[in-house]
């Protein structure tokens, strides 16, 4: 189980996916990833940045979504589940993981962080700035998407041939 999340939402997605996997395992910052090939499994959790993975994101998948690794994906987004432009931009993390086979992929609202808020009411693009006004991401994940999160793990671990 290895993520990258720089502020704490997709740490907190990681964490509950990982309470739900049974025996051996490992949590961790996906750059302290050694060699992902030692594991059966391999949950790899990131945030959207700028409408899909960054640079960072997509090298990691690269490195770790090969051939005959089992890979199940999980994003964080501060625009709602339901936002028209969302399929658009996790498709871009399939298509980034696509050398593995991918045995699940989750998604839920994060909280967008101060920062990231204050840029985006600064842009000069008013959709970015429209955006910032109708936020509603405070509290995400909140407690219904971490059950969530807990019921994927369980689902992707059924099909992956391992018990929860
Ligand atoms: C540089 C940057 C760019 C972002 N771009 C987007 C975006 O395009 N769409 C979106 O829904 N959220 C965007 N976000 C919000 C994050 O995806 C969201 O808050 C996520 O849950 C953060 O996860 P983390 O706490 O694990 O880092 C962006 C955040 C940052 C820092």
């Amino acid at each position: 189980m290895a993520y990258i999340s720089e502020s704490g939402n997709t740490k907190k997605v990681a964490q509950a996916i990982y309470d739900e996997v049974p025996g051996e395992k490992d949590l961790m910052p996906i750059c302290d990833v050694p060699d992902s090939s030692v594991y059966d499994l391999v949950f790899l959790g990131f945030p959207v940045h700028q409408s899909g993975p960054d640079k960072k994101a997509i090298m990691r998948m690269s490195q770790h979504c090969v051939s005959g690794r089992k890979v199940a994906l999980f994003i964080t987004h501060g625009a709602p589940e339901d936002a028209p432009e969302l399929p658009e931009w996790l498709d871009k993390f399939k298509k980034a993981a696509s050398g593995a086979e991918l045995v699940g992929f989750f998604d839920c609202q994060g909280q967008m962080s101060k920062p990231v808020k204050m840029v985006l009411r600064l842009s000069r693009d008013k959709k970015l700035r429209d955006w910032a006004k109708i936020d509603n991401s405070q509290g995400q994940p909140d407690e219904s998407r971490i059950k969530k999160a807990r019921e994927f793990a369980r689902e992707v671990l059924g099909k992956a041939g391992q018990k929860s």
